[in-house]
């Protein structure tokens, strides 16, 4: 029997999507014999309510110096993250000489504002190559996992922060009391800790299975977040919740007894107990509701397969690599997917070993359909291709379920 990563409860699991690859090893024709895998599956801690992987892999197989994910890929996000510069240089930056750090910081598109600015900042950013572009942008980071020793290392070498910032980065680190600990040294006595990551609610309500890979070792609900920090003297006090990356939360932490809890977090906390975020049945619920969207997007596939339909997938997100090995889809129904990455051009989908050709290639080769695997993104990229649809081509969209676009 696994154990919860926060409270050491006995899990419970709910779902396994069976042997998965990492999402992010998109691959060399050369290296399909030697791809890894591991077995993705999810539980429930029904102590303390944090949905985890039961087995994550090694971090340093997933964050290293060739990691393919740039926050810059999307136009929405950097839009995002620098409306969230500006809160914070409006809100929380009344100190002399103030210091903000970020755990997760990529490319350096979230600290970029504060780094134009002359303002103190520090990314920790472990995939060398990603952190190597946030210093070619003038953001510096340190090429470190954030833990309790990287956070203690830095407020010694440059004191405690007013603000620490992540987003999509501590849904990604498997020790979270570690986490806690490292924001309790590293955070001023009124410093804020501000994070988002997808909300588990969102992924529940719209079947939106393909958030659970590697990468993603929890999904947070408010329940477990208030339960993950309390023991470490800091409080949740505010949380919002975000459209980004299919449904998020925003939640903000302060030490215990510094800022007077919003009327957000308990009418949140309400909410998730009316919404059994914290049952079994409700994710036992789930998983049928996974095995469903599978059937759908397999039939679907195949009707357009028999019809001599031409499919292509849109974008080689991480998400998707869940997606289509869980659903067993290869070339034979998805004939190539097209990202603007150059990282993944060239590669085969991990797995799926679809071919990741670049974005001029979807309308080259124009598609029938295209299964837009960046569900995510979907405003952003129906916006841009217009023209898709114009020429007669369709979307196929899984989430929140599955269906033709008309
Ligand atoms: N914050 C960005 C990047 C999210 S991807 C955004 O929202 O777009 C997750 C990032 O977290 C990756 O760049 C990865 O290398 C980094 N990461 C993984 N484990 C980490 C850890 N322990 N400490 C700090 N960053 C980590
Ligand atoms: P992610 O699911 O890991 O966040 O990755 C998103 C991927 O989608 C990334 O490889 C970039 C790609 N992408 C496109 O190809 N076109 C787009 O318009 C957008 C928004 C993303
Ligand atoms: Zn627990």
């Amino acid at each position: 029997m696994r154990s919860c990563r926060n409270c050491a409860s006995a899990l419970a699991p709910f779902v396994s999507f069976g042997r998965m690859p990492l999402a992010n090893a998109f691959l060399r024709p050369e290296d399909v014999p030697n791809e890894y895998f591991f077995e993705l599956a999810a539980g429930l801690c029904e102590a303390c309510g944090l949905v985890q992987l039961l087995e994550q892999p090694d971090p340093r197989r997933m964050f290293h110096d060739a990691y393919p994910f740039f926050t810059s890929s999307s136009a929405a996000m950097t839009r995002h993250f620098e409306a969230l510069a500006a809160r914070v240089l409006r809100d929380a930056l009344h100190a002399p000489d103030p210091f903000v750090v970020e755990i997760g910081s990529n490319d350096g598109t979230l600290l970029l504002p504060f780094a134009r600015r002359g303002i103190r900042h520090a990314g920790f950013e472990p995939s060398a190559n990603v952190a190597a572009v946030a210093a070619g942008r003038g953001v510096s980071s340190r090429i470190e996992f954030f833990g309790e020793e990287s956070a203690d290392n830095l407020a010694c070498e440059h004191g405690q922060a007013d603000v620490i910032l992540a987003a999509n980065a501590l849904c990604h680190i498997p020790d979270p009391r570690s986490v806690a600990a490292g924001v309790g040294r590293l955070l001023k006595p009124d410093g804020l800790l501000i994070f988002e990551d997808p909300y588990l609610g969102d992924v529940l309500e719209k079947t939106a299975y393909d958030q659970i890979y590697d990468e993603h070792v929890f999904l947070f609900s408010v329940t477990s977040v208030a339960n993950l920090f309390e023991p470490f003297g800091l409080r949740l006090v505010d949380v919002e919740p975000l459209p980004t990356h299919g449904g998020s939360l925003r939640y903000t932490i302060a030490r215990t007894g510094h800022v007077a809890p919003s009327s957000a977090v308990e009418s949140w906390l309400a909410k998730e107990r009316a919404h059994g975020l914290d049952e079994l049945d409700t994710f036992e619920a789930f998983r049928e509701a996974c095995e469903r969207s599978r059937d759908e997007l397999v039939g679907l596939l195949l009707r357009l397969r028999a019809d001599r339909s031409r499919v292509a997938g849109y974008a080689a997100t991480s998400k998707s690599t869940t997606v289509l090995n869980y659903c067993g889809i290869g070339p034979e129904l998805v004939e190539f997917v097209c990202d603007t990455t150059p990282q993944k051009h060239g590669r085969l989908t991990p797995g799926s070993h679809i071919p990741v050709r670049p974005h001029a290639e979807f309308a080259a080769r124009r598609p029938d359909y295209a299964l837009l695997l960046a569900w995510n993104h979907r405003d952003e990229i129906l916006g841009r291709e217009r023209g898709f649809s114009e020429a007669g081509g369709h979307w196929i969209v899984h989430v929140p379920r599955v269906e033709v676009l008309a």
